[in-house]
């Protein structure tokens, strides 16, 4: 690990819209002028002399080996629970049913607690600590808050979280374990976004969104990661699953960095996917809109990408970034979902929630459609653990068989039907 920087590359903060610069080191979360989303800039041509693959491979494997790249200036401040360095995995078998010579997964679910927003939550509470505040908020559909509460109760910080009233009980106990502050309020998701930052202003409390600046900073790390893992090559496509679109806003600045960087040659296509239940970037995205709508009745499994209002976000960025990449949105139903949830879980080990598997049913879509090439470079991120999420999937899943005593299961077993037999 890095034991201390000597001097930061850190420039200033730049509106993602109107380009007006900011200190990075002040409270400042979204563009006072145009009210768009902030972005952290850094020396590109200082950090191309200082930086070189060989000195990131020699580090610690989670997010913080790209320290001169993350917005904490003193590591001594760095909360961390071994987030990131999540494997990059070829599939085989799903890849040789959908008939792609070159499937990844970005497995998301490894994170400490079981989703990307770990990498955020590290760099967003160190950075928390680093400028002295008292406390830190999110409002969340309940992984960002999981991992809030965690990251905060490992800070000594304290920590209020807001929560919808649908949010699976599985997040909620996750949350409630680390002994946070949580409001479960009866208002839909976007009036609690707007309630964090009513919250920063009024008091110390450090609000660490799925937008803020310095959650992008840590989720950016993804990019990185599957540049580093394919040999420092980029993919052709990469897949997201979107809600308020910090996500995918975050992996591409991360591929752009590595681009402008000269750690790759190219830039990769971002896909955007979201359920047909609640796709309000899909529909801005479609009709060529560059502000995506509120969408009427959000319906979907997908509970965490459900946010009917990400213009308050990053639905913007969002249809910015997908035309600079050349890349696409479409949106995918509940059942496709379903299905992919189980593809994903019985041919490649992997239990991921529905708003994951959101990126594997919109690959099928895909190919099914002509879209991508079967022989393209894709790398679908499966965003959080299946673990977190059952209520949709519970139901649809072949029951234990009941049996009584020994007696009983012998009898059973010699009736059965074994194919491997
Ligand atoms: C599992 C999962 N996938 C995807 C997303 C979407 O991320 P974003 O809101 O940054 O678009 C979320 C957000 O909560 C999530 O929890
Ligand atoms: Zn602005």
């Amino acid at each position: 690990m890095v034991k201390y920087l000597r001097r930061t590359y850190i420039q200033k903060l730049s509106c993602s819209e109107c380009r007006q610069v900011f200190n990075p080191d002040i409270w400042i979360f979204r563009c006072p002028h145009c009210n768009a989303p902030l972005e952290i800039i850094y020396d590109y041509d200082s950090l191309r002399e200082k930086i070189s693959k060989l000195q990131f491979q020699q580090r610690v494997n989670n997010i913080w080996r790209y320290l001169e790249l993350l917005p904490v200036k003193n590591p001594s401040n760095i909360i961390s629970l071994n987030e990131g360095w999540t494997p990059l995995i070829k599939s085989q078998n799903l890849s040789s049913i959908l008939k792609v010579k070159n499937l990844y997964l970005k497995d998301e679910t490894r994170n400490p607690t079981w989703s990307f927003k770990d990498r955020g939550t590290s760099v967003g509470v160190s950075k928390a600590l680093e400028l002295k505040a008292k406390a830190v908020c999110c409002a969340s559909t309940g992984n960002m808050g999981a991992s809030m509460a965690a990251y905060s109760a490992k800070a000594k910080m304290h920590c209020i979280i807001l929560i919808s009233k649908n949010t699976p009980i599985e997040k909620i106990v996750q949350i409630l374990i680390h002994e946070p502050t949580v409001f479960l309020i009866e208002e839909p998701y976007p009036k609690l976004y707007k309630l964090v930052y009513w919250l920063s202003k009024n008091y110390p409390i450090y609000p660490i969104q799925s937008d803020t600046p310095q959650r992008i900073e840590g989720q950016k790390t993804i990019a990185y990661e599957i540049c580093e893992q394919l040999d420092w090559q980029q993919p052709d496509y990469v897949i997201v699953p979107t809600s308020s679109g910090g996500n995918i806003s975050a992996i591409w600045k991360g591929f752009k960095e590595f681009y402008q960087l000269g750690l790759i040659k190219r830039l990769p296509k971002m896909i955007c996917v979201q359920s047909e239940g609640c796709a309000p970037i899909v529909e801005a995205f479609l009709k060529g809109e560059s502000t995506p709508k509120p969408w009427p009745n959000s319906n979907t499994i997908a509970h965490s990408i459900s946010n009917p209002n990400p213009n308050l976000a990053s639905g913007k960025r969002v249809l910015k970034l997908l035309r600079e990449s050349e890349g696409l949105a479409l949106a995918v139903s509940d059942d496709e979902i379903l299905n992919a949830q189980k593809m994903l879980a019985s041919k490649e080990g992997i239990f991921a929630e529905p708003a994951s598997a959101a990126s594997i049913a919109a690959l099928k879509k895909l190919i099914d459609m002509g879209a991508v090439d079967r022989d393209e470079r894709i790398v679908c991120i499966i965003t959080g653990s299946g673990l977190k999420d059952t209520k949709s999937i519970v139901n649809t899943l072949t029951s234990p068989l009941k049996v009584k005593n020994a007696i009983q299961f012998k009898t059973l077993i010699q009736k059965f039907n074994f194919n491997f037999l």
